[in-house]
C-alpha cells in the first residue's frame, strides 16, 4: 500500500461513517500562541472542541502535517519522527466511547487486515479525581481482545492533552501493534520502550477543558478526538520494520547512500537517518506562508538547529550544499503532488538551505576543532564548561543542542547552568548595549525594571493573541522609563489592533494575576507551551515564568510578583524597525 492510499483509505472510511473531510491546516498554529507547531490533528480544531460549532458539522476528518521537537532525540530509531502526517478523526459532541472504539477496530482489523491478536490497547487505570475506565476497556474486550491484550496505566499514559497550556484534554485509549518480538521482561507492555510495542493510535475522549489556573472543568460536550500515525501504519502494513524502509524514505536514503558511495565515505545508519528525516522536516516547516527563516528564535531555531545538524552530519562525510540540495529536492518531489506547496516553495526552501550552509560552514570546521580541543581537555570532571560552551554558540553559531551532542559522542557532560548564565548575561548586555545607557554598568533590577519586564511578556502574548503567530520577539530594550518591543510582523499594526493589544494588557493587570516561576527542563518547558529558545539537553533546567492565561515564556527574570503592581499600559508608539520587523514602545503606571 502506497502512503496516498492509505490517507485515501481512511478519509474515506470515515468519510463513509458521515464524517466530513477537512483540510491539513497550517504547521505553525494559528489560534494557540503558546506552542511552535501544530502537534496533533485537534490543534487547529480547540475552539469546535470547546463547543464552537464547526461549519462543516460535528464529525470531522482530515490528514493533518505535524511537527513534535519532544522527539527530537529519539530520531534514528525505527519509528520517531519530528515532522509526521496524523490521520484524524472526530466527533464534536456526537459519538463517544462505543462507536469510537467500534470504528478504530473495525478500520485496524477489516481495512488494514492487522489480525486482533497483533493488537494491544491501553485504558486509563484511574486516579483519586477520574474513575477509571472500565467503560473502553468492556467496549474492548466486545470487540474480541482478550483480557491480556488490555493493559491500564496512570495519567503518565493514558491522559491526554492539552495540546499547549490550556484546552480540551481527557483520558484516552492507545492502541499498540506487536511487532512480534518476546517480551523483553516480565513488566514488558505497550509502555514499554523496548520495540516490542509500536503506537499506532490513539483515542482521546475529551471531556475536559484545563484552564489557565490549572483546573479541569467539565465541558458541555463529549468529544473524541483520534490520531493514528500515518508513517507507522505504513510501515507496518507493509510488512517493514522501520520508518525508513517505506516508499516516504527509501528514494532519499537511496540517493544519500550514492552519494556516500561514491565519495567513499561511510556514514552510521541512525546519522543516515537523522540526515533524510530531518530534511523531510526542515522542508515542511519552511514552506508555511510565514515564511520562517534560520534564526534564534523559537521556529526559526528549531529549523536552524535541524539544518545545522544536518550539515555537520553531511560535513563528516565529505558531502556539501548541493548534496543537501538534492537530497530535499528528492524529498519535495515525493510530496509534492499531496502538498503542493513545497513544490510552489521549491526554490525559498533551496535558498534557506543554502543560505545557512554557507553560514554555518564559514565557521563549522574551526569550531569542531575548537570543541575537539575542548571536549579532549574537560579532564576528570567529565564536564564541559558553561563558559566555553557558550564561546561555541557565540563565535562559531553551535547551537547548544549540538554542543551537547557532540560532546556526548566522547562521552562529555555539559555545564548547561553555565552556559544559560553566559547565555543570559550576554543577552542583557546587548540589552544594554542597544540602550547605550548601562554600557559596562550592571543591570538596572529595580522594581520598576522588572514590572516593565512582566508588561513586555503581556505585550508579546497580547500581540500574538490579536497579530498572531508571525509575531516573535526580535529584541527588548528596558529604561526605568519605557519599553521597547521590536517583533516580526509584515505590516504596519492598525490603531484599532493596538487597541486591542492594550486592552488585553490592561484587563491582565486589572486581574491581578500572580506571576509564577517554575524551574524545569526545557523539554517540559516546551511541552508545556512555553515559548523561547529551547534547548533540550535532560537535567538542565530553565526558568520559565507564566502570566496564567496571557503568557508563558522561558526567561531570566527578574519579573513583577503580580499584574496588579503594573498599574496600568500605554502603547505610545508604533513604528517600523527593520525589514518585516516593528517597534513599540510603551509605558506602565498608576
Ligand atoms: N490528540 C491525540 C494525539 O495526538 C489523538 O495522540
Amino acid at each position: 500500500m502506497t502512503a496516498k492510499e492509505l490517507r485515501t483509505m481512511y478519509v474515506n472510511f470515515f468519510k463513509e461513517r458521515g464524517h466530513a473531510e477537512i483540510p491539513s491546516a497550517s504547521l505553525l498554529p494559528e489560534n494557540d500562541p503558546t506552542v511552535l507547531f501544530t502537534i496533533a490533528g485537534m490543534h487547529p480544531l480547540m475552539p469546535y472542541l470547546l463547543g464552537e460549532k464547526h461549519p462543516a458539522g460535528k464529525r470531522l476528518t482530515d490528514v493533518q502535517k505535524c511537527v513534535r521537537t519532544v522527539d527530537i532525540d529519539e530520531v534514528g530509531d525505527d519509528m520517531h519522527l519530528t515532522f509526521f502526517e496524523m490521520l484524524g478523526n472526530w466527533s464534536l459532541g456526537d459519538y463517544f466511547k462505543e462507536e469510537s472504539i467500534a470504528m478504530s477496530y473495525d478500520f485496524l482489523t477489516n481495512y488494514l487486515h492487522i489480525p486482533p491478536e497483533r493488537l494491544a490497547v491501553t485504558v486509563f487505570e484511574g486516579d483519586e479525581t477520574e474513575p477509571a475506565d472500565l467503560e473502553a476497556e468492556r467496549i474492548w474486550m466486545a470487540q474480541g481482545l482478550k483480557q491480556e491484550q488490555v493493559y491500564r496505566y496512570g495519567r503518565e499514559e493514558n491522559w491526554w492533552g492539552p495540546a499547549g497550556q490550556t484546552g480540551p484534554c481527557g483520558p484516552d485509549t492507545e492502541i499498540f501493534y506487536d511487532m512480534g518480538k518476546p517480551k523483553c521482561g516480565p513488566g514488558c507492555g505497550p509502555a514499554c520502550k523496548c520495540g516490542k510495542y509500536v503506537e499506532i493510535w490513539n483515542n482521546v475522549f475529551m471531556q475536559y477543558n484545563k484552564t489557565a489556573d490549572g483546573k479541569f472543568e467539565v465541558l458541555k460536550q463529549k468529544n473524541v478526538d483520534t490520531g493514528m500515525g500515518m508513517e507507522r501504519v505504513l510501515t507496518i502494513f507493509n510488512g517493514k520494520t522501520n520508518v525508513y524502509d517505506t516508499e516516504l524514505f527509501l528514494p532519499v536514503m537511496t540517493r544519500l547512500n550514492e552519494f556516500l558511495e561514491e565519495a567513499g565515505r561511510q556514514m552510521p545508519i541512525r546519522e543516515r537517518r537523522i540526515v533524510c528525516e530531518h530534511i523531510r522536516a526542515i522542508s515542511f516547516i519552511l514552506v508555511d506562508p510565514r515564511k520562517i527563516t534560520p534564526s534564534n528564535t523559537e521556529q526559526g531555531y528549531i529549523v536552524r538547529r535541524l539544518i545545522r545538524r544536518v550539515i555537520r552530519l553531511l560535513k563528516q562525510a565529505e558531502l556539501g550544499s548541493a548534496h543537501l540540495c538534492q537530497l530535499a529536492e528528492i524529498t519535495i518531489g515525493q510530496y509534492e503532488e499531496t502538498y503542493p506547496e513545497l513544490g510552489e516553495s521549491h526554490g525559498f526552501i533551496l535558498e534557506q538551505l543554502q543560505k545557512e550552509y554557507v553560514l554555518f560552514s564559514k565557521t563549522l570546521d574551526e569550531g569542531l576543532k575548537k570543541a575537539g580541543r575542548y571536549l579532549e581537555n574537560v579532564g576528570k570532571s567529565g564536564v564541559l564548561d558553561g563558559e566555553l560552551a557558550f564561546k561555541l554558540y557565540d563565535t562559531y553559531g553551535f547551537p547548544i543542542e549540538f554542543t551537547v551532542e557532540l560532546a556526548q559522542e566522547r562521552g562529555v557532560e555539559v555545564d548547561m547552568e553555565g552556559f544559560h548564565a553566559r547565555f543570559r548575561e550576554h543577552q542583557e548586555k546587548s540589552r544594554q548595549g542597544a540602550a547605550g545607557k548601562f554600557a559596562g554598568g550592571l543591570a538596572d533590577h529595580s522594581e520598576q525594571t522588572a514590572r516593565l519586564h512582566t508588561a513586555t511578556h503581556l505585550l508579546n502574548g497580547a500581540l500574538r493573541a490579536v497579530l498572531g503567530e508571525e509575531v516573535s520577539q526580535r529584541g527588548s530594550n528596558i529604561t526605568a522609563q519605557r519599553l521597547r518591543f521590536d517583533f516580526s510582523f509584515g505590516r504596519k499594526v492598525t490603531g484599532e489592533e493596538l487597541a486591542q493589544v492594550e486592552k488585553i494588557v490592561n484587563e491582565a493587570i486589572e486581574k491581578k494575576i500572580d506571576v509564577v516561576l517554575e524551574e524545569m527542563t526545557p523539554r517540559e518547558a516546551y511541552a508545556a507551551g512555553a515559548i523561547g529558545v529551547f534547548s533540550e539537553k535532560y537535567g538542565e533546567r530553565v526558568k520559565v515564568y507564566t502570566i496564567p492565561g496571557y503568557s508563558k515564556e522561558i526567561c531570566g527574570g527578574p519579573h513583577a510578583q503580580n499584574t496588579g503592581e503594573l498599574g496600568s499600559f500605554r502603547i505610545l508608539k508604533e513604528e517600523a524597525s527593520s525589514a518585516g520587523v516593528r517597534r513599540i514602545k510603551a509605558v506602565i503606571g498608576n
